[in-house]
C-alpha cells in the first residue's frame, strides 16, 4: 500500500505578521495545507493520507478539512512531533499500528508548505522508493554555495555542479525504515533530525528524484507573496 504523510506540525516563525502557522494561510482563496492535501488526493494509488498537526491546531485543522470537503475516510489527522522528524515518526507509528509492517508498503513524506507539487514528482517518488527503498527530491543549485565558519569570510567555495538543494517528498519503503529505526535505537534516533539521515546511517543509499522550481517551500513572507501570485494566476 502507498501512504502519504504530510508534515504540518510547525509554527512558521520565519513568516512575520501572520495570525496562524503558514500552512493554514489562504493563497488564492484556499489554505496552503488544503492545496497540498488535494495534490495527494488526486493520486488514486495513495491509500491513506496522514497529516501531522500540532495539538494546539488539531481542532482548527479538523474544521478546515470539513469546510473544504476533504474525505475523512482517506485523510486523517495525527499529532505532530517536537520537530519535523518527530512528526514523520508519529505518522509512521500510526500507519504501522493500524496496517502493520508489510514489505512493499511505501510512505511519501511531504512538507505541507510545498503546495505546488506536481503529479510527476509524486509518481517518480513512489517508483523510486519501490525500487530502491529510499529516495528524496532534489533540484540542482543555481547559485554558487559557499561555506563560512565565522559568517564574515568565505572558508570554502563549493563546486556548484556537485550541489543540489533538497525538496520533498522524501519517500521510504516502510519495512526498511522500521528496520533502521529498530537498529539505531531511541538515543541515536533522537539526535537525527532528518528521516533520510536515518536510512543513510543504516547503509541505504538515498536515490535522487528530480525536483522542480515550482515545488518550493513557503518559508518567508517573500515566498508567501510569490505563492499567492501563482495561486491567483
Ligand atoms: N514541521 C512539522 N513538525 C514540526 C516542525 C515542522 O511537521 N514540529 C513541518 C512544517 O509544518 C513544514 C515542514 O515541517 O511543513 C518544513 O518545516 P519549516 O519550513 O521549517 O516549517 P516551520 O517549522 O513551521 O517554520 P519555521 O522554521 O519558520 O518556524
Amino acid at each position: 500500500m502507498i501512504f502519504a504523510g504530510i508534515v504540518a506540525g510547525g509554527s512558521g516563525t520565519r513568516i512575520k505578521h501572520a495570525d496562524k502557522p503558514k500552512q493554514f494561510i489562504e493563497i488564492g482563496g484556499v489554505p496552503v495545507l488544503i492545496r497540498t492535501v488535494k495534490a495527494f488526493e488526486d493520486i488514486a494509488e495513495i491509500e491513506r493520507i496522514y497529516i501531522g498537526i500540532n495539538p494546539d491546531w488539531y481542532d482548527y485543522a479538523d474544521r478546515l478539512l470539513e469546510e473544504y470537503g476533504v474525505s475523512t475516510k482517506r485523510v486523517r489527522l495525527v499529532t505532530g512531533g517536537k520537530d519535523r522528524n518527530g512528526t514523520v515518526l508519529n505518522i509512521l507509528r500510526e500507519i504501522t499500528g493500524i496496517f502493520g509492517v508489510n514489505k512493499g508498503d511505501v510512505l511519501l513524506t511531504h512538507d505541507a508548505v510545498r503546495p505546488f507539487i506536481s503529479e510527476r514528482i509524486i509518481r517518480d517518488n513512489i517508483s523510486a522508493a519501490l525500487e530502491n527503498s529510499a529516495c528524496g527530491t532534489y533540484i540542482p543549485s543555481d547559485d554558487t554555495v559557499i561555506r563560512t565558519t565565522d559568517g564574515l569570510t568565505v572558508s570554502e567555495n563549493l563546486v556548484r555542479s556537485e550541489l543540489m538543494r533538497a525538496q520533498t517528498p522524501q519517500t521510504f519503503e516502510i519495512s526498511a525504515l522500521c528496520e533502521c529505526i529498530d537498529k539505531l535505537g531511541q538515543e541515536r534516533l533522537s539526535q537525527l533530525t532528518d528521516t533520510c539521515g536515518i536510512m543513510t546511517e543504516c547503509g541505504y543509499p538515498i536515490h535522487i528524484v528530480q525536483g522542480e522550481p515550482m515545488n518550493f517551500k513557503i518559508t518567508t513572507d517573500h515566498d508567501l507573496m510569490i505563492a499567492g501570485m501563482i495561486a491567483t494566476e
